[in-house]
């Protein structure tokens, strides 16, 4: 079969990655969409179970720091679009191996960018290279409404006076946001350097369906179910702006399709919690489903040693993705914080086949039992 076009989506066995990777197999069927991923301990292709036979998919096992490998599935599937997500995405890790967050994210997006560079040729028309990063690449924003008030933005809680926007300055803390700095500065310059058509866009922390339990939701609501404590960093004084995770693919498909080329659209959902709010919120909805009294598993909180250069406020500025290509978030916060917890909670086979056996000793070596 003809397609009309032929992407590449990387880390698409990933928690982001897994939803664009549905949203585009089913919404394009005239599209051919081949998910490259090297399944480390967070790709998992259980989370694409309901598309797998799709006839427009394929699924690659590589690793993108694999340059001769890349080349050929550029060459074999006639690549012109990449959706490029791949990464070692979680920042406690980065703080105990920065090594490997080098060579995936800076160097394997390196190689992305040669391998496309070297398979387009310089003919550029109706390619493109989308990189997906982060708003931590923008440092720590000050709290200076402690409180949180409604602003004149929205209804929503705001902490502070200052938000992300595309034009802030990078001052990236983390060996996780140096990293992903790093990759979007080479993205930028092969736009500039060469002419490669790119775009990036920075997000903000993603939740929903699928994402690995190392990180706090997914984490959270499976050690209230199985009693276990929550261990809060700090005093939970920090601030996070959460986004649906099908809010995100919904905008990375607007603007793969519509962006401008070599521009760059902050993604968020103006929704900022400190961790400790939230974390109230998760117990709530978790017990109010597990059919616990209220309260019931509020002694599970533990506050613990922060974590080294804990960022403090993340708050990203989406109007000009509004403003321009007309996005906005579908999904209410308690909406979407009750559609995740009864997820995980009913798929409980899921989470087990991740937190058992193997990966558990190696889960518990890395952070210790929780
Ligand atoms: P994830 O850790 O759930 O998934 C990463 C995927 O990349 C996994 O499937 C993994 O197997 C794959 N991968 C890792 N190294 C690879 C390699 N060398 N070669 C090929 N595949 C490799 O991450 P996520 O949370 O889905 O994040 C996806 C992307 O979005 C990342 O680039 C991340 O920086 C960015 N991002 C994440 C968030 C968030 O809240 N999770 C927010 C903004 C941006
Ligand atoms: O902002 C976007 C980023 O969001 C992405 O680029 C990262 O890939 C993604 O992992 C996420 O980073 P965070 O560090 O913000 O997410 P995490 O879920 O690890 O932590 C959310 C907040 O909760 C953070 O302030 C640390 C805190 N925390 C986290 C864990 C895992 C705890 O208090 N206890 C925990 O056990």
């Amino acid at each position: 079969m003809n397609y009309k076009r032929n992407i590449l989506i990387t880390g698409g066995a990933g928690f982001i990655g897994s939803h664009v990777v549905r949203l585009f197999v089913s919404k394009y069927p005239e599209y051919r969409i081949v998910n490259l991923d090297k399944l480390t301990y967070a790709g998992n292709l259980a989370n694409l179970k309901d598309i797998e036979n799709a006839p427009n998919y394929e699924f690659v096992k590589a690793d993108i720091c694999d340059f001769e490998t890349v080349c050929g599935i550029f060459q074999k599937y006639g690549i012109d679009g990449v959706i490029h997500l791949a990464a070692e995405s979680h920042v406690d890790r980065s703080i105990k191996d920065p090594f490997t967050f080098a060579r995936t994210n800076v160097l394997g997006t390196l190689s992305m960018l040669q391998a496309a560079k070297h398979c387009w040729n310089g003919d550029w028309d109706g390619k493109l290279f989308y990189h997906i990063s982060t708003d931590e690449v923008y440092g720590a924003l000050e709290l200076t409404r402690p409180e949180g008030v409604p602003s004149d933005i929205s209804a929503h809680m705001v902490y502070g006076d200052e938000f992300f926007r595309e034009t802030t300055r990078y001052s990236p803390h983390s060996p996780y946001s140096a990293s992903k700095a790093s990759s979007d500065h080479f993205v930028r310059a092969f736009h500039d350097t060469y002419g490669m058509p790119v775009i990036v866009t920075n997000c903000s922390n993603n939740y929903g369906p699928y994402q690995f339990p190392e990180k706090l939701i997914p984490l959270f609501i499976n050690n209230i179910r199985h009693r276990k404590p929550l261990p809060v960093y700090g005093r939970g004084e920090n601030v996070r702006d959460w986004l649906y995770v099908e809010d995100h693919a919904r905008a990375i498909d607007l603007i793969f399709h519509e962006g401008k080329v070599a521009d760059t659209y902050n993604i968020g959902g103006f929704n900022e919690w400190k961790n400790i709010d939230l974390i109230k919120v998760i117990i709530k909805t978790t017990d109010r489903i597990l059919g616990n009294p209220e309260g019931y598993s509020d002694g599970l909180i533990t506050f613990v040693t922060d974590r080294a250069g804990h960022d403090l406020r993340y708050a990203i500025d989406a109007t000009k993705l509004h403003r321009e290509l007309g996005w906005s978030p579908s999904l209410q916060f308690e909406e979407g914080i009750d559609k995740t917890v009864r997820w995980y909670l009913d798929n409980q086979e899921w989470m087990d086949n991740i937190t058992s056996g193997a990966y558990e000793k190696y889960y518990e070596d890395m952070y210790g039992n929780r």
